[in-house]
């Protein structure tokens, strides 16, 4: 048959011509909402060293909120300049599926192996790579379902072998496809940089607490003997970060120093570190005494980094994966140096990370924090929800194939 519809599974291997998928073309770039339409595509073919995937679930992850906007990047264009002759984008970064055709050089995965996939793409024949070296730092290595094509919202999607692990059998699909993308980059920023990782007693402030990454972190800060101290933005979130391991919360809408640090000679600038000693002393009595973080997890970038400049322990370290509030990143440099602060930039994991905190969930340390599960077809209206910032707390998923909730644990 050339297409089949959602939920109505061909024989595993007999790969139809034509596949639904959620896309992304350049004359819609905008609103997430919009942007976002259902399609028929081609199904893709793959590599010897690829994978395609049945999806049953998809994550819905910030990644193609930007890739909606068409920036920072326009991931089309990106791509056609490599040479590839897509004039769409078929994105999504996280899923639960089975694994329905392999390439003829794969070996870790078969037929009808029911995995989730984390998104670290790289070029197999990257010298970097071939030298056994982090393949996150090659030259080659692209966010999958970002910058590149046939992601998790397709029917079926395209993924290189490696980036398969087992998915955790108490999970539902939907839960098992929202939290790699989240998890992993989580677990590179808080065990992947020695030797400034989580370790007992350890202070961690994490930002964003109640967000996909951070609802994470709360949780792998504590499987590690760490503790952490949540920001959130709403009274509301307070119960959900304490549930998820927080020994503490902090309300950011309780000051207003935020933004770019204003040069350190003006007069603005004391309004400024006035602000970021009373945040540093909510840090305090969240904490219950006078600790200062051993890490900051740090994401909303522009807004929030020199507050967490100024609050990082002496020899600590402020972890970055992102700059959702904005690129310029200023610092207070006397305190950076004299104080032997790392600033360390972090993106994605590698396979060995990935595997890492795929086993935290498998063996239930580490909860991937469903908040909902949408439609297939609501895939543009998740998107459109996170862009708002009016999101459910945790990490959302969409169903693909599945065709309920509640599927696939066992
Ligand atoms: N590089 C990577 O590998 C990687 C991987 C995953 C995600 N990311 C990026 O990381 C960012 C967060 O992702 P996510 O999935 O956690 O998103 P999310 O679920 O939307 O959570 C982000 C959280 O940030 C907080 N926030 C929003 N505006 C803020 C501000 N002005 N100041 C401080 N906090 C603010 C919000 O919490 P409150 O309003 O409660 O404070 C929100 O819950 C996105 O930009 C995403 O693209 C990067």
């Amino acid at each position: 048959m050339e297409l089949y519809d959602l939920g109505d599974r061909p024989p595993l291997g007999e790969v139809p011509e034509k596949m639904h998928a959620f896309l992304v073309r350049q004359d819609r770039f905008g609103e997430p909402k919009d942007a976002w339409q259902r399609e028929v595509i081609d199904t893709p073919e793959i590599g010897p060293l690829d994978v395609l995937v049945y999806v049953m679930a998809t994550g819905i992850n910030y990644n193609n909120v930007w890739a909606a906007l068409g920036k920072p990047v326009d991931v089309i264009a990106d791509r056609q300049r490599k040479g590839e002759p897509e004039d769409f984008h078929a994105g999504g970064s996280d899923c639960s599926g089975i694994v329905f055709a392999v390439g003829d050089q794969v070996t870790n995965v078969h037929l009808g192996d029911e995995v989730v996939v984390h998104s670290g793409w790289w070029e197999p024949e990257d010298p970097w790579v071939l030298s056994g070296r982090d393949p996150m730092l090659a030259e080659s290595t692209r966010i999958w379902g970002y910058q590149t094509n046939y992601g998790s919202y397709c029917q079926f999607a395209r993924a290189q072998s490696h980036q398969c692990q087992p998915k955790p059998k108490h999970l539902s699909w939907e839960a098992a496809g929202c939290y790699l993308l989240c998890a992993s980059t989580a677990y590179r920023m808080l065990m992947g940089w020695s030797p400034n990782v989580v370790e007992e007693g350890d202070y961690v402030l994490v930002w964003g607490a109640a967000g996909g990454l951070g609802a994470l972190a709360l949780q792998i800060v504590t499987a590690n003997g760490g503790k952490p101290v949540a920001v959130v933005s709403d009274e509301e979130k307070r119960q959900f970060c304490l549930d998820h391991g927080a020994v503490g919360v902090i309300n950011r809408n309780d000051f207003d120093h935020w933004g770019p640090m204003p040069d350190t000679s003006s007069k603005e600038w004391g309004q400024w570190f006035k602000g970021a000693r009373a945040f540093g002393k909510a840090f305090w009595e969240a904490a219950g005494e006078k600790a200062s973080p051993r890490i900051v997890f740090e994401h909303p970038g522009e807004a929030t980094l020199p507050t967490s400049g100024f609050l990082c322990a002496t020899g600590g370290m402020i972890v970055i994966c992102a700059g959702t509030t904005g690129y310029t990143a200023t610092l207070d440099l006397r305190y950076h140096w004299m104080r032997q602060k790392r600033f360390q930039g972090s993106h994605l994991s590698n396979d060995e990370q990935a595997a890492a905190v795929n086993r935290m969930i498998m063996d239930r340390k580490v909860d991937p924090c469903l908040s909902h599960t949408f439609s297939f077809d609501e895939i543009g209206e998740a998107h459109q929800q996170m862009y708002e910032n009016r999101h459910p707390y945790g990490n959302m998923a969409a169903l693909v194939n599945a065709t309920e909730p509640g599927q696939g644990a066992s």
